[in-house]
């Protein structure tokens, strides 16, 4: 593992692997009754939020919390950014107050990149999402659905996605989770096609390692997975198609459209969802949508990847083997935590 997690691209398959396997060891803490570990006791995370969010900001906290770290929460509306100061400055008066890791999530594209490379800080530095770059936390964790769903809990333990055939569907163009995605899922050896509107798909989309369609219904069919992206019109300056129902027509997933793909595939998002926009109520409230399972896998995800980088060679949970083999063996079991880890 590198020290910062800034991109998807940076992730090796072992990385990749280590990081789910130590997250399914997460999961399996979350369904104890007491759901604390005491693996960064001691240590204080900052939660640097210059956009907003509700899924991956409040996971973020819930992952620190249950490895016993100190918290510190920052939004941008209502600090000193309204002020002008920039993010050097936010960042540097944060560290002053004695931050091991910095959770950053920006509108603009390669602003972790900066925090993490730029020297300011010493802080190890994880992207929450840059502009239309990357979201690498939620590629994992929407990986570790898939592994989940398609190879199995148990099974799935050391493996990767070899030959799973993910379909990604809508605003490709600004979607930092499309990107993201892409990157894992090749590593991690899916088959990937991108569905989209040819207004929605970015320029050097022939670069990318996957597949691309503008035609939803032949490719619903031969999916294992079919990922819906919002249309994110908060970051479009102009008219990327004709019309809400014209797009939904060609592009959104409906009770019709999800009975053609095959019986195990499953239908996923990232949120936050447009109903009847991208996906039907009916596709969203099914039990072949895992959009609320990646919501808590999000958390699982999110202690694995803290407690790889800033944990150091400790066992994540005591009695398991601290994360030095990229293949942690499918007998390494969960145990009951003892009274000190309960505390
Ligand atoms: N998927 C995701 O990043 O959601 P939030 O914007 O709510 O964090």
């Amino acid at each position: 593992m590198q020290r910062h997690l800034i991109s998807a691209a940076d992730l090796t398959r072992d990385d990749a692997v280590l990081i789910l396997d130590t997250a399914e060891e997460m999961a399996r803490v979350a369904d104890r009754p007491i759901k604390k570990l005491p693996t960064l006791r001691g240590r204080t995370v900052v939660n640097l939020f210059f956009e907003d969010s509700t899924r991956t900001r409040i996971s973020f906290e819930a992952a620190e919390k249950r490895l016993s770290a100190d918290v510190i929460n920052f939004t941008a509306k209502g600090s000193s950014v309204s002020k002008g100061e920039s993010l050097k400055d936010t960042a540097q008066t944060l560290e002053a107050m004695g931050v091991d890791a910095v959770v950053i999530r920006h509108g603009a594209s390669g602003a972790p990149y900066r925090l993490a490379t730029s020297g300011w800080i010493d802080a190890h530095v994880i992207n929450a999402g840059d502009g239309t770059h990357q979201h690498p936390t939620q590629a994992l964790l929407d990986a570790f659905t898939m592994r989940r769903r398609l190879v199995g809990r148990d099974a799935g333990i050391g493996q990767d996605l070899s030959g799973r055939r993910i379909t990604i569907v809508g605003d490709v163009l600004h979607s930092r989770v499309a990107r993201s995605n892409v990157d894992l899922l090749h590593t991690l050896g899916a088959e990937v096609t991108l569905v989209a509107p040819p207004t929605l798909l970015p320029v050097g989309i022939g670069t990318w390692p996957c597949e691309v369609s503008y035609d939803l219904d032949s490719t619903l069919t031969k999916s294992d997975a079919v990922m819906m992206l919002r249309v994110q019109r908060e970051r479009m300056n102009a008219a990327f198609f004709p019309t809400e129902r014209e797009y939904s027509r060609r592009y959104g997933l409906d009770g019709e459209r999800m009975a053609r793909m095959p019986e195990h595939a499953i239908v996923m998002h990232p949120g936050p969802m447009v109903r009847g926009m991208e996906i039907t109520a009916e596709v969203a409230d099914s039990d072949r949508c895992t959009v609320i399972e990646q919501v808590t896998n999000g958390v699982s995800i999110r202690m694995a990847v803290l407690y790889l980088l800033l944990g150091g060679n400790e066992p994540a949970v005591s009695g398991a083997r601290p994360p030095v083999s990229p293949h942690p063996s499918s007998e390494r079991s969960a145990h009951t935590p003892s009274a000190a880890e309960e505390k």
